[in-house]
């Protein structure tokens, strides 16, 4: 198949990047090179595509690039771009929340009216459930608590109107907090294993009794290969792990497998943060055929063994 990516330099695209062309296919990729972290890293994580004739890469804006013509000929996109980050979201970078995941999702599926794509596949977040109790599933009322939420159910809730109105065939996938190599410098395990390297106290939120249902970047990627052919549309899928830890006992596992002892800085608990994340996976099996397949502390000896060779793993401008 002739793949799109967006968001094709980040964390969870590049991955898809490369799975999609080890498996044969021709894949463009479109990234706007954000600054949310080093625009050098996102370039490193391509750095394997880039070598591949069947990889083209386009270094454009989703807001302003000329959208039919990407989309031309294309099978299936995947739209993984977006402004990532749920406790940063508040006050007057909403700007960048709302263009980047909202106007810039709607651009597409306007793009995709006049063209032949086959499927479109979006990541959606597990923010979107907000306060509602897990294990979540996908026929709860989403009750976001944080403006990234918003605007992850307002991408999803757009992709369906656009299904509902258009026809075009959107699944939404809502990823469970995804760990691995190449994760972003913003979130907690990224943190969590530079500090623990450095022998820095590690910046813990709150009473670290928040829970996490963690996914695995290749399980994930596994999901949305998986939603390019699933028999149904029109819908929100998770993507977790199905299993739920809490911060405080990830840092037992990650002193643990670093063979140091975690020392922690208490920080304020931080506004939109969810208590506790779980996915309900029965949709996910019937409609993806998905496992997951790597567990906790496998994914995590992958992640600091990835960060121990990258130098740019812990820049992170915020
Ligand atoms: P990331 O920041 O590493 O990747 C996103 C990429 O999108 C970046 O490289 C950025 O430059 C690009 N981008 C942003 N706005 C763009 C625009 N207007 N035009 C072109 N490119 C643009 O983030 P990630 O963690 O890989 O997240 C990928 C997707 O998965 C996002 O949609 C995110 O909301 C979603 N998601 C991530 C997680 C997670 O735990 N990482 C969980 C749930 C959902
Ligand atoms: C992650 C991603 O960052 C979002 O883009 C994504 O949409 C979301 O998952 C999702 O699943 O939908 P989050 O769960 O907050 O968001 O992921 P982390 O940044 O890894 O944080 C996990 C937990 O660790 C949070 O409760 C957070 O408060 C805590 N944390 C994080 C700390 O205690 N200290 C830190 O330095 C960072």
């Amino acid at each position: 198949m002739r793949a799109i990516v967006t968001g094709a330099a980040g964390f969870i695209g590049s991955h898809l990047v490369d799975r999609l062309l080890t498996l044969g296919h021709e894949v463009l990729g479109i990234d706007a090179f954000t600054e949310t972290y080093a625009p050098a890293r996102k370039l490193r994580n391509l750095a394997q595509a880039i070598e591949d004739a069947r990889f083209e890469l386009i270094h454009a804006d989703l807001l302003a690039a000329d959208l039919p013509r990407i989309l031309h000929g294309a099978d299936v996109l995947f739209h993984l771009a977006a402004q990532p980050g749920v406790r940063e979201s508040w006050g007057k970078d909403f700007r960048c929340y709302a263009e980047r995941n909202v106007i810039a999702t709607q651009h597409l599926l306007d793009a995709a009216r006049g063209s032949a794509l086959q499927r479109i596949v979006l990541a959606s977040s597990s923010s979107v459930y907000g306060a509602a109790a897990p294990p979540l599933v996908e026929s709860m009322r989403p009750e976001p608590i944080s403006p990234y939420g918003v605007s992850k159910l307002a991408a999803e809730e757009l992709g369906f109107a656009y299904r509902r109105s258009y026809g075009l065939p959107v699944v939404a996938l809502r990823y469970f907090t995804v760990y691995g190599p190449r994760q972003r410098p913003d979130m907690a395990f990224s943190r969590f294993i530079t500090a623990l390297s450095q022998d820095r106290p590690l910046p813990i939120y709150g009473d670290g009794g928040q829970r996490r249902d963690f996914t695995y970047v290749d399980d994930v990627v596994a999901a949305t290969l998986a939603a390019a052919e699933a028999p149904a549309d029109g819908v929100p899928i998770n993507v977790g792990c199905g299993t739920t830890i809490s911060i405080a006992e990830t840092l037992e596992l990650l002193g643990q497998l670093l063979g140091r002892a975690p020392t922690i800085s208490i920080q304020p608990d931080q506004l939109g943060d969810m208590r506790a994340t779980h996915a309900d996976l029965t949709r996910a099996r019937s409609l993806l055929g998905y496992a997951p397949t790597v567990p906790l502390a496998e994914g995590l000896r992958r992640q600091i063994a990835w960060q121990a060779q990258e130098p740019l793993a812990s820049d992170c401008p915020r």
